[in-house]
């Protein structure tokens, strides 16, 4: 004759809990990683000014600026590469290589290298080469009133030094 006892639900025993909970975690922190890894911060954005001055920048050379100021109450400081494209477009990378966050350079043969795990970008920031499977991460980019300004994220965090 078969056992007519009611079984508990997994939930309901306390080892069937915990690796519910267990399970739970580690898809918040797959959701969460996949969130970094694809430079898709939820933390708030705001503009920054960079200490550019907008005449000085000449088209398909990149360069390094700094930049600080608020962003949702917080203070916000740091670096990253600014490219004037054609038609007074302006577009800023986010200074972390997207492999390992390392901190990455433009070279004389006109493309960003990083030398962690040797890869390179194009001036788009399109990967050419190496393990990174995603672009460099961009950051909006304008001029007000005569100086140059990044929309960055409050979260923002430096590179990896690479030595
Ligand atoms: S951190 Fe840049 S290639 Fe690995």
């Amino acid at each position: 004759m078969a056992d007519e006892t009611p079984r508990p639900s997994l939930l309901e025993t306390p080892i069937g809990r915990r690796r519910a909970l267990a399970v739970l975690g580690a898809s918040a922190a797959a959701v969460a990683l996949e969130a970094c890894g694809t430079g898709d911060s939820l933390a708030p954005r705001g503009w920054v000014a960079a200490d550019v001055d907008p005449a000085n920048l000449k088209q398909d050379e990149p360069v390094t600026v700094r930049f600080s100021g608020t962003v949702g109450g917080t203070a916000v400081s740091g670096s990253a590469w600014l490219v004037l494209r054609e038609a007074d477009e302006l577009v800023a990378f986010d200074p972390k290589c997207p492999h390992a966050d390392c901190a990455y350079e433009w070279t004389d043969e006109n493309r960003f290298s990083c030398v962690c795990h040797e890869a390179f970008f194009d001036l788009d920031g399109n990967v050419i080469s190496g393990p990174p499977r995603r672009p460099l991460d961009e950051y909006r980019a304008r001029v007000i009133d005569g100086r140059v300004e990044l929309y960055v994220p409050a979260d923002f965090a430096t590179p990896r030094p690479t030595g």
